[in-house]
């Protein structure tokens, strides 16, 4: 059994389900002889901290994060804060040992996360990152039938990120829309269409992009600390200037020769969740949506019976990746909380055999070098180069 000290840092939304999900670790994957101990968490909130520490049995809670970094129990480090203060604990975290999980977009920016990606492989350590809808096991799948060529050549790509969570106008002005806290969907839901379109096709060459700020005002919150704005304010007056944007689109050329689309809104009505991709090939096509994502639509081309042809669904079952670390039976759901434990055993698998996997800090630099060329085509407003990775 290999034991593995755990420190969490930020104890808000995903400080809760990075602690939760290491406390499944011990349940969900018990025949893999890893035990994980939750030793110490961290918020600048001390009364936050100490309520996580009771709620998911963490031995420890600190208001200072430099605490969980000195701990000499402490193996590996979650980093569950605002995006302004990931590279600052990645430096110390890297500087002390420990491996790290640190949640998208890594960074405040995409030069911030390139230089996290060069910090972790000189200092050495494991790393791994947020990108939990690629755990889905419907999507590890749709990728088993691409690389075995069940699709054929892949010719197109649409994958989008299009939620609500702040379509309401009088949502807080919280850390999510500052640029000073680094660029709005972007950062926030951008990197989880980049990397799924990565996972699913492969890099990309070139794009071209725009943005668009919907809603550019919002009331400004008084002693409010968390980033949702899902609780409207109601007495609020004082209005405040969103600094970022809200949607994000994106035509890109694959690096295979696939044509791709990529959006991401956090404003739009109608999509809650709809983290999706579609993905057609010469051979056949797929289509997948976070809002049902037990379900996969696979679509065969058969030439001899074109009568027949159509999408399948096909539902989540104990034959699919992980399916049946959460339950044996065929057509019973995983939820979001799920692909969060699926990814936390990764990367404590990761840690236990001492081998880098994916995804680490690279995949995380391979999005930021495509995040780079969709900032310059805002400016330039034409086609521009991804950059190639520094040797
Ligand atoms: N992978 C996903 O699906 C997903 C979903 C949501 C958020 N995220 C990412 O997770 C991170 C956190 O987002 P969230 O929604 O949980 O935000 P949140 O605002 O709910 O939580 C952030 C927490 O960090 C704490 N914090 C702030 N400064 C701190 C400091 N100096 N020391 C210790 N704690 C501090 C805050 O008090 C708060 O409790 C972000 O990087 C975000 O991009 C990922």
């Amino acid at each position: 059994m290999t034991q593995i000290g755990i420190g969490v840092i930020g104890m808000g939304w995903m400080g809760g389900v990075h602690s939760r999900a290491y406390n499944q670790i011990p349940d969900r994957f018990h025949d893999q002889g890893i035990e994980s101990r939750l030793i110490v968490c961290a918020d600048a909130d001390g009364a936050r901290a100490d309520a996580a520490r009771s709620r998911f049995r963490f031995q420890r809670a600190t208001a200072d994060w430099h605490d969980v970094i000195a701990d000499p129990e402490v193996d590996v480090v979650s980093i569950t804060t605002p995006n302004d203060l990931h590279l600052e604990i990645i430096r110390a975290a890297a500087a002390a040992g420990k491996h790290i999980l640190c949640e998208k977009p890594v960074g405040k920016t995409p030069e911030e996360t390139l230089e996290a990606a060069e910090i972790a492989q000189r200092a050495g350590i494991l790393t791994f990152v947020g990108f939990n809808y690629r755990w889905a096991p419907l999507v590890q799948y749709a990728r088993r039938l691409i690389e075995r060529g069940d699709l054929g050549e892949i010719t197109h790509y649409r994958g989008r990120f299009l939620n609500g969570y702040a379509r309401d106008a009088r949502g807080y002005l919280t850390w999510r829309f500052d640029i000073g806290h680094g660029y709005g969907t972007l950062s926030d839901l951008m990197p989880h269409v980049l990397d799924m379109a990565h996972l699913i096709v492969g890099p990309i060459d070139a794009v071209v992009a725009n943005r668009a700020t919907f809603i550019p005002q919002r009331p400004v919150p008084t002693g409010l600390t968390v980033g949702n704005p899902l609780g409207a304010a109601t007495d609020q007056t004082t209005m405040g200037t969103v600094t970022n944007e809200d949607y994000v689109g994106v035509l890109a050329r694959f690096g295979n020769g696939a044509q791709g689309t990529l959006e991401a809104c956090r404003v739009i009505n109608g999509s809650a969740a709809d983290m999706s991709f579609e993905v057609h090939g010469t051979r056949g096509a797929i289509k997948w949506s976070l809002e049902r994502m037990n379900e996969l639509q696979v679509q065969r081309r058969s030439d001899e019976n074109p009568a027949d042809e159509g999408y399948t669904t096909v539902l989540s079952g104990p034959w699919h990746p992980h399916h049946a670390d959460f339950n044996p039976a065929w057509g019973l759901n995983l939820s979001y909380d799920d692909l969060k434990s699926i990814e936390i055993f990764e990367f404590l698998r990761s840690v236990a055999s001492g081998t880098q996997s994916d995804p680490g800090f690279a995949a995380a630099a391979a999005v930021a070098r495509e995040q780079q060329a969709v900032v310059t085509s805002w400016a330039s407003d034409r086609w521009e180069r991804v950059a190639s990775p520094a040797r």
